[in-house]
């Protein structure tokens, strides 16, 4: 055997042992990128919509679901609540809904919403995220004769009304979020996603 010819068998040796090691290493590379790449089923489903039955929520009360980790409040308001509203305004920092920030184009109106009887809320204070009270009662003791119902955060005593607008002189610097959302059918929100009201 010349010397040639040993070096050229451990020449190819090293050349397939250095591809078998390079291939095993790519392959503990590649299946942790791949897994961390993927998103999982539950960050896939905690932003997805979320569909809400409103078809046995009564005048006057609030239901809460879930979207994005957050509380959505569902309000079915009365004739007098939206009539009331009015009545909040000069008290109110953006009774407008001046900033688009806070709410969808389709919920920039006095009643916040899509269907005036029916709000929808992301149920977390502006200020610094706690969530509010919802405290419908009119001219409760602990909130004042002109309170005409709305929510309460008990952190710094941010108050707004039921349409989720901040009043003057509290911590929350903006009215309360309107998510995206529409109307499936009469009685299905889908929220967490525009669309045409049915
Ligand atoms: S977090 Fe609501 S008032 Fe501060």
């Amino acid at each position: 055997m010349s010397t040639d010819t040993v070096d050229e068998g451990k020449r190819r040796f090293l050349v397939t042992s250095t591809s078998v090691v390079g291939a095993v290493g790519a392959g503990f590379v590649a299946v942790p990128f791949l897994s961390s790449w993927m998103p999982s089923e539950r960050a896939k489903n905690a932003g997805a919509p979320v569909e809400a039955d409103i078809s046995r929520l009564e005048e006057g009360r609030m239901m809460t679901v879930e979207w994005q980790s957050k509380p959505v409040w569902i309000v079915r308001r009365s004739e007098k609540t939206l009539a009331d509203l009015e009545k909040n305004n000069d008290n109110l920092r953006d009774p407008a809904s001046d900033n688009l920030d806070q709410q969808p184009e389709y919920a920039k109106n006095m009643q916040r919403s899509r269907k005036p009887e029916i709000l929808v809320l992301v149920g977390i204070c502006t200020h610094l995220g706690c969530s509010p009270t919802f405290r419908p009662d009119i001219a409760p003791a602990d909130l004042g004769e002109n309170w005409m119902g709305g929510f309460f955060c008990p952190c710094h005593s941010s108050k707004f009304d039921l349409a989720g607008r901040v009043f003057q002189g509290v911590p929350a610097p903006t009215n309360l979020a309107v998510p995206p959302h529409y109307y499936v059918t009469d009685n299905t929100i889908l929220i967490g996603q525009d669309g045409e009201a049915a």
